[in-house]
């Protein structure tokens, strides 16, 4: 019997190509290494490898990914459901945790509906395919999101237009600019992940309500982070129910698992369910991660004090890093930047940590722009103290190194 397979010499040549690529990348120090967990992730984690370590690189904001009532939720789906419909949708159906996940998100962000999706990636993409055609105007943050830049790519509407980050006098003028004619979509990040700033709501939804646009926006790293109650961007601005269309994730906040969603009117829901691509060309949220994630809903209304035990220990981190020396970028969500410069840089500080016992991730180029590389930390309501400590007197070994 045959382990390997024989490559055209046109697989031959790619590989060489692609390894040669490799090569660079670890020439240059900016090759990225996966780190294998094996504990469930939380504010401290084992990695292979490197024993037990404080992680500071995940976007578990809530510590959800490890709640156990949120862990039997999903246990308990898995064994009533199975694993999932094996087909999309339309095709095979769908659970009825689908439908309570659902209802309970529209219910949390006081929206008429909400469909689920995989994940948010597909969420964007869905909305804005379904949206655009060649009548469509869409105005995008520069510092948007991967998915939304993609999703923007494939919906090909008339016109799309990328306007300086957070800028809304900028973004007022190309609206102006824009035929009278057609729909207008603003699209903007709640929380940019990469700098963890807020996006400027207020002068959005004036911009929305002045010009008849249609806001979307992608609230992944607000959503369970900002606000009172962790209801997001909206609600720390007192905007609720004043943004057109929500997307976020299920794989940060919410959970920490996988899946996204998009809430926002009826009708929306209906059409992205009618015909939107990620859901008419691919499979549902496998029910135990729906069941979890509904779950993880439940547990923050039901402790909405976590909420403000994430923001005391993101305050409390960026205090230490100022006693640190350290400035790290202004921002109030529970992401917290400081630059570095080169990529390499990043990498070999986010290592030299690791040794450390500390696990946070150095981001470079192509992530950020060339020159800004950070390391990003992300805080969650489940460190203690003493976890906080340890990372910041890690980055100031690391970065004196
Ligand atoms: C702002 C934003 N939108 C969308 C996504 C994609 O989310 P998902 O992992 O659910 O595809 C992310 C994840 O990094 C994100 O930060």
């Amino acid at each position: 019997m045959t382990t390997g397979s024989r490559s055209t010499s046109g697989g031959e040549a790619l590989r060489f190509r692609l390894g040669r690529e490799l090569d660079d990348m670890a020439e240059a120090g900016t090759l990225k290494e996966f780190r294998v967990l094996e504990s469930p992730q939380g504010p401290k984690a084992t990695l292979r490898g490197h024993g037990e370590v404080v992680v500071l690189s995940s976007n578990d904001y809530l510590g959800m990914a490890d709640n156990p009532a949120v862990v039997a939720a999903g246990v308990e789906a898995l064994e009533r459901y199975g694993a999932g419909t094996a087909s999309v949708r339309f095709i095979c159906g769908l659970f009825e945790p689908h439908l309570e996940l659902e209802r309970e998100l529209a219910d949390f962000l006081s929206t008429e509906g909400s469909l689920s999706f995989v994940s948010c990636w597909n969420a964007n993409h869905a909305v804005l395919d379904a949206l655009c055609d060649k009548q469509t105007h869409v105005f995008s943050d520069e510092l948007n999101h991967a998915s939304i830049i993609d999703a923007m790519r494939l919906a090909r509407p008339g016109s799309k237009k990328v306007y300086p980050h957070s800028d809304t006098e900028a973004l007022d003028s190309l609206i102006e600019g824009a035929p009278d004619a057609g729909l207008k979509l603003i699209v903007s990040d709640g929380v940019f992940s990469m700098e963890g700033d807020l996006a400027p709501l207020p002068e959005l939804v004036e911009l929305a309500e002045r010009h008849a646009a249609v806001l979307i926006l992608d609230d992944s790293h607000g959503l369970g982070v900002m606000g009172e109650t962790g209801r997001g961007t909206a609600e720390h601005f007192g905007l609720e129910g004043r943004v057109d269309i929500v997307t976020g994730t299920l794989g940060k906040a919410l959970g920490g698992g996988a899946g996204g969603f998009v809430a926002g009117n009826r009708e929306l829901c209906s059409i992205l369910e009618q015909r939107s691509r990620p859901q008419l060309f691919s499979n549902g949220l496998p029910p135990t991660v729906a069941a979890s994630a509904r779950q993880a809903l439940e547990e923050l209304r039901g402790n909405p004090g976590l909420v403000a035990t994430l923001r005391a220990n993101t305050a409390e981190y960026r205090r230490l890093l100022g006693e640190a020396g350290f400035e790290p970028v202004e921002g109030e969500s529970a992401i917290v930047p400081v630059i570095v410069g080169e990529t390499a840089e990043a990498i070999r500080i986010s290592k030299s940590m690791l040794d450390d016992g500390v696990f946070v991730t150095g981001f470079g180029y192509p992530v950020v722009p060339e020159g800004t590389a950070r390391i990003r930390s992300q805080i969650s309501a489940a460190h203690e103290s003493d976890h906080l400590r340890a990372a910041a007197s890690a980055l100031k070994r690391a970065a004196a190194s």
